[in-house]
């Protein structure tokens, strides 16, 4: 009996209390956490996120940047614990998005530390160098190269006309660099130190700007002291009137408070997934090495759609099975540890059981 009371001031609380609370999130079709200072407009409120974070979700699942200047951006990581945020342009030309970008008036700032020069050539010209003309750019009397290499730049600059400088991270190794990623950083609101010490962090109650760190159940101390304090008080009361309450009203009630909590759990246990897939799976893909003819399982104009160089005889070609889309091995095995859909087509493919390591 005493129990079934307990039961009953717990979902009471529980139904009372969670409209008000700013839990995790994320867009359907994507496992990225999004929270404070992010939030998903039209699916929490204003108070969950800070000014300039809104996201909102692509028809595709993932979540959406809209920077005031640069327009839309698929974000695909955002590291809490440093305020950095990885972004990538849904329509597949996230150099053309480095080469306009335009960050005023937005939180966010480039991390910056390497520097990215960008040509216009006739296309009658044809580097006698290694370099992958970025075709999305480009159009059938021009073609546009990007370059970072200073003697490489002294030799654009000779034949080409420079249509800007900028920079970019330089934490990236091969020639896919403008196509990987752009990695911005935020300083305000300065919620690291929440985050590196396990707790999260939210708005001062009554004030636009200030933010105080909050225990990690995303429910600040005084929220949770104001529900303690509601919860004494509804005991109290319940514990006079429950005597006297019939039993079917207890059952009913009982049965809508622990359904909503099952709801709550399935929402937080999926939070922790990564986003990547797993090294057996990613291995366990087809991969064959070009011959002469570099006949592919698709036709396609024999460019590898992450570094976009051309594929050459005896190079390994790794295929992802549900969509048959092609890569360089070593470029596909890289994004697919990172982001678990085909680059081309984003379609996600199925992820096999992780290996038993015995
Ligand atoms: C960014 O865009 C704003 C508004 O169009 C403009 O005033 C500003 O000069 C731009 N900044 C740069 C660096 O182009
Ligand atoms: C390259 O130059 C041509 C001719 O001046 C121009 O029409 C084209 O828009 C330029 N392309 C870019 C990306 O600046
Ligand atoms: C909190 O904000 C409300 C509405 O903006 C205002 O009426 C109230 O005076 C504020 N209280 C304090 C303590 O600042």
């Amino acid at each position: 009996m005493i129990l079934l009371l307990l039961l009953l001031f717990f979902s009471f609380i529980n139904l009372a209390t969670s409209s008000e609370l700013c839990f995790d999130s994320h867009c359907t079709g994507d496992y990225q956490t999004i929270r404070f200072p992010f939030r998903i407009v039209n699916g929490q409120p204003k108070s969950c996120g800070y000014p300039g974070f809104d996201l909102s979700c692509h028809p595709t699942g993932e979540p959406l940047l809209h920077l005031p200047h640069s327009g839309d951006f698929i974000v695909q990581n955002i590291d809490y614990m440093h305020q950095e945020i990885r972004i990538n342009d849904p329509d597949y030309c996230l150099p053309k998005k480095i080469l306009y970008l335009n960050l005023s008036g937005s939180p966010f700032v480039k991390k910056n530390s390497q520097t990215v020069a960008f040509f216009n050539c006739s296309s009658n010209y044809i580097p006698y160098w290694y370099n992958d003309p970025i075709y999305c750019l480009s159009s059938h009397s021009h073609t546009v190269y990007a370059s970072s290499s200073p003697m490489l730049i002294n030799m654009f600059e000779s034949n080409c006309a420079m249509i800007k400088t900028v920079s970019v991270p330089s934490s990236f190794s091969y020639s896919s660099n403008l196509w990987e990623y752009l990695l911005l950083k935020w300083e305000n609101p300065d919620c690291g130190r929440c985050e590196s010490v396990g707790q999260r962090c939210e708005v001062k109650s009554n004030s636009s700007n200030e933010i105080q760190c909050t225990d990690s159940q995303g429910r600040s101390r005084v929220g949770a002291n104001v529900v303690s304090i509601a919860m004494g008080v509804v005991a109290a009361v319940i514990c006079f009137l429950g005597v006297l309450c019939c039993l079917c009203f207890k059952i009913n009630f009982r049965r809508r408070g622990s359904s909503s909590s099952i709801a709550h759990w399935t929402v937080s246990s999926q939070r922790t997934r990564t986003m990547g897939l797993n090294g057996a799976t990613i291995e366990s893909y087809p991969k064959f090495v070009l011959d002469e003819s570099l006949s592919l399982p698709k036709p396609n104009n024999n460019v590898c759609p992450i570094c976009l160089a051309q594929y050459q005889p005896k190079e390994i070609v790794k295929s992802i099975p549900n969509c048959q889309h092609c890569f360089h091995e070593c470029c596909i095995d890289e994004w697919l540890r990172l982001k678990a859909s085909c680059p081309v087509c984003r379609k996600s493919p199925i992820e096999a059981p992780p290996s038993n390591p015995s």
